[in-house]
């Protein structure tokens, strides 16, 4: 019996920044958990899962406009560049870019070293010619590049409207963060979601086969397994809204019914109605988006969107610095 913990419930597995984040968050109010916790491996297959549905537009969106616009990509990003993809996951939409560029490197930065040898294997092994250096940061901060990339071009990768997922105020750290880590003469091609119809958006975060709600769900029982926690599922179900003043979709966790429970021995009390507010998936307007680009360090110089205006890819520069106006 050395290590009981382990044995019964792994609470002593946990992330510690996972249980910090869920116990300050349930005593929030309101109370909210960061997104990022969605990604365990449940987590992330039903992600790959929305990612095909037929009211999530928008990976396929992206997807088709990354295809067009090879071409114009490679009129626009000298050769030789680094790819530099920032959170790459599965590096689903990356062969559309290499195809387009040629780069000579490609560096995916994600937190999670798992994934990252996964998809890099992946990735050299059809591209064999290609230097793949996979490096595992958290990329929310100024990071140094490998020393191997110095002197090309760099073209940073963003896509899946990631950066959505931030409100405005980190969205703009986070600009300016891959600003910093690119360098001088660097450039970005960033995806971001559109405003749009606000049913066309609640039915994408809440589809008829129940798989978001399903991935939403899958947090508490995340809690459950690594925490140690007693949330009966039953008492809470997924909501979608959209909130048209700060222009984002809002996930949440509803209790349906007035709910005790305890995580890591601490207790919990929750009143029917009440909310964890779970994700948020900030929309931006053309001029929303250039603008957000430019507070965070970047002059848009290209923009593409689909027929229908659902999605936009951004290719920016990095501004030089310079006095006003
Ligand atoms: C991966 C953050 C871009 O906000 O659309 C999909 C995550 N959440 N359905 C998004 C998500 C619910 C997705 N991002």
């Amino acid at each position: 019996m050395l290590k009981p913990e382990i044995e019964d419930g792994q609470a002593s597995l946990a992330d510690p920044q996972f249980r910090a984040d869920v116990l300050a968050g349930l005593e929030r109010r309101p109370r909210a958990i960061p997104a990022r916790w969605f990604y365990d491996r449940r987590g992330s297959e039903l992600f790959e899962q929305i990612t095909d549905l037929p009211e999530y537009y928008p990976t396929r969106t992206e997807t088709s406009i990354l295809a067009q616009i090879a071409t114009e990509l490679a009129r626009q990003v000298p050769p030789h560049a680094a790819l530099v993809e920032f959170g790459s996951g599965s590096s689903t939409k990356t062969p559309l870019v290499i195809d387009a560029i040629a780069p000579s490197a490609y560096v995916p930065i994600d937190i999670s070293g798992e994934f990252l040898r996964d998809s890099s294997r992946v990735l050299s092994t059809a591209y064999p010619d290609l230097l793949v250096l996979p490096f595992e940061a958290d990329f929310t901060r100024p990071l140094a590049l490998p020393r191997t990339i110095a002197d090309a071009p760099k073209l940073g990768f963003f896509p899946g409207s990631t950066i959505g997922n931030l409100i405005p105020l980190a969205a703009v750290d986070l600009l300016r963060a891959m600003r910093a880590s690119l360098g001088q003469g660097a450039q970005l091609l960033i995806g971001m979601d559109r405003i749009k119809d606000k049913d066309v958006l609640e039915r994408a975060y809440d589809d008829a086969a129940g798989v978001t709600a399903a991935f939403n769900m899958n947090l508490i029982g995340r809690i459950n397994r690594e925490l140690d926690g007693t949330i009966p599922e039953d008492a809470f179900r997924h909501r979608a809204i959209w909130n048209d003043d700060r222009a984002r979709i809002e996930m949440h966790l509803e209790a349906t019914r007035d709910v005790s429970f305890t995580v890591e021995g601490r207790d919990f009390s929750i009143a029917s109605g009440e909310t964890i507010h779970t994700e948020n998936s900030h929309k931006y307007g053309a001029r929303d988006a250039r603008i957000l680009l430019r507070a965070g360090g970047w002059t848009p110089v290209a923009e593409w969107t689909d027929p229908d205006g659902l999605f936009a890819v951004y290719l920016a520069e990095a501004q030089e610095p310079r006095p006003a106006p």
